[in-house]
């Protein structure tokens, strides 16, 4: 696993104020976000159908059910910071959550793994940042955890990658879409030679 630092985030490049402050716009976009995940992966969870996606849709559950918790935890943070989520941007970001959610009924299995993928990359980003405000404003502890969503966004991205390596699609979503796959898995390499796993 290769490990995430953010860029020119520190004690130096502001004071503690601008960094909370910062942490806190994050976390107000990261609450919505979860938002439209969890609409986005329970209407892409649905769409695949059959006992040949079982897993594949039980996996989506699960990654679903991993962004509920994230939902929670920030709620959690931005509460102990004196803050909340942004009202207008909840309902904004669950509408386009739900909107994706059913595109994936139409949108066939490569698209919706490739926009999971591209979305979980952000959420990675995204909590990284998080951290590093968090650092420099003084909650230690506050990094620790980002730094464990952090990682399990980094599971979630590695997972839809393996999803949607090796597609015909692929290299010009790549260049559109300004996302490639991360590294191939052990769990995808084997995945990739079982000729049941072949997109479909
Ligand atoms: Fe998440
Ligand atoms: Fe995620």
């Amino acid at each position: 696993m290769p490990t995430w630092k953010a860029e020119d985030i520190d004690e130096v490049s502001g004071t503690g104020i601008d960094h909370e402050r910062a942490l806190i716009r994050i976390l107000q976009l990261a609450h919505a976000g979860e938002l439209a995940a969890a609409y986005a992966y329970q209407g892409h969870w649905r769409s695949r159908l059959g006992a040949k996606r079982r897993a594949e849709r039980e996996e989506i559950q699960r990654i679903e059910a991993a962004e509920w918790h994230h939902r929670a935890q920030v709620a959690d943070l931005l509460s102990v910071l004196g803050s909340g989520p942004v009202r207008w941007r909840e309902v904004l970001m669950a509408s386009i959550g739900r909107f994706f959610g059913s595109l994936c009924f139409v949108g066939g299995r490569f698209l919706p793994m490739y926009a999971a993928g591209r979305l979980e990359a952000m959420n990675v980003g995204q909590y990284v940042d998080a951290a590093a405000h968090a650092r420099a404003s003084g909650h230690e502890a506050f990094g620790d955890q980002l730094d464990e969503m952090v990682a399990e966004e980094a599971r979630h991205e590695a997972w839809f990658s393996d999803q949607c390596r090796g597609h015909w699609m692929l290299p010009a979503v790549a260049v559109i879409g300004r996302w490639s796959p991360a590294e191939l898995t052990p769990e995808g390499a084997a995945a990739s030679d079982d000729p049941a796993s072949k997109l479909v």
